[in-house]
């Protein structure tokens, strides 16, 4: 009788790990630069960018999706990743674009990375909010998570919302809506910024520096067709819930508990930098 919930438990767990393991990413994304410096390891399970004196590299998704949920586990460059920064965004391809961004700015060894966060529609960002984590990004994978359907944009950590973006066209701020967007990926050199604004530069000697990706995850979204229409996959749950989903109370306590603790910077309280007005979205 007592052995039985451990062997159930084990049971479940390898049913759960099965289905996690279950994509080669080379179905879903594409290498787009950097040469042999980015790799799929492990039939295809395992996406890894590096970094070094002459190159970085990057990935990008083989569709584009208007709205979705979208999700990928990351594992950062571990050790001193001072000046290094990898990119990993939705940006649509007209010369006024709308990006959703996330930007992990690396630090020395022991100091936190910032997750950079920045939003723009038709063109323009200056919409930046910085969180440091609650783990070590570079000790295990994580999940990053965007959340993009008509009513919001929310950013995930782990499940938990960092961010959201509320669609507030009503008031006449532009929101993300019409065009496309591809999730891309890079890891590049950024000392000239990243790290305390620039002071700290990357260490050479530490070259290579290696991020590595998995399971990703676009089975809620809808694809995007060069016939100018898009299709939205219901995966395997035929539920298509996110299409409306906002955060419930409890994810509006999580996003306040995210935000009281970890928020670096935040655009919409930097009168200083925006000293004729704050942008409209900030107050309405
Ligand atoms: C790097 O570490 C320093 C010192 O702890 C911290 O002030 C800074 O915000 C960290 N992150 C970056 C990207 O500079
Ligand atoms: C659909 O998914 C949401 C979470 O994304 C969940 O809360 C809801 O109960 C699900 N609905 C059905 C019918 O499975």
């Amino acid at each position: 009788m007592a052995a039985a919930p451990p062997l159930y438990s084990v049971v479940l767990l390898v049913c759960l790990m099965g289905f996690a393991s279950a994509g080669d990413l080379n179905k879903d994304l594409e290498i787009t630069w950097g040469g042999d410096r980015a790799k799929l390891l492990n039939a295809g399970n395992t996406l890894t960018l590096s970094l070094d004196k002459g190159s970085g590299s990057g990935f990008r998704s083989r569709n584009q999706y208007l709205f979705g949920k979208i999700n990928m586990q990351i594992k950062l460059v571990p050790g001193n990743s001072a000046g290094t920064v990898a990119a990993y965004y939705l940006r649509s391809d007209e010369s006024k674009w709308d990006e959703i961004d996330f930007e992990f700015l690396g630090n020395l060894s022991g100091e936190p990375y910032i997750v950079h966060t920045n939003i723009f529609t038709q063109g323009k960002g200056d919409r930046e909010q910085q969180f440091y984590l609650w783990f070590d990004p570079t000790a295990d994978f994580h999940t990053y998570s965007f959340l993009w359907n008509p009513q919001t944009i929310i950013l995930y950590v782990d499940g938990t919302p960092i961010r959201e973006f509320k669609n507030k066209e009503s008031k006449g701020i532009p929101f993300p809506k019409s065009h496309p967007m591809r999730l891309q990926s890079s890891l590049w050199n950024a000392d000239d910024w990243a790290t305390r604004g620039g002071r700290v530069k990357t260490d050479w000697t530490q070259a290579p520096f290696t991020a590595a990706y998995r399971n990703f995850n676009a089975d809620r979204a809808c694809i995007w067709s060069a016939l100018g229409s898009s299709s939205c996959s219901k995966g395997s749950s035929k539920n298509d819930s996110w299409l409306s989903q906002q955060l419930d109370s409890a994810g509006r306590q999580r996003l306040k508990w995210v935000q009281r603790n970890y928020m670096v910077y935040n655009y919409c309280t930097d009168s200083k930098r925006f000293s004729h007005g704050l942008p409209l979205e900030c107050s309405v």
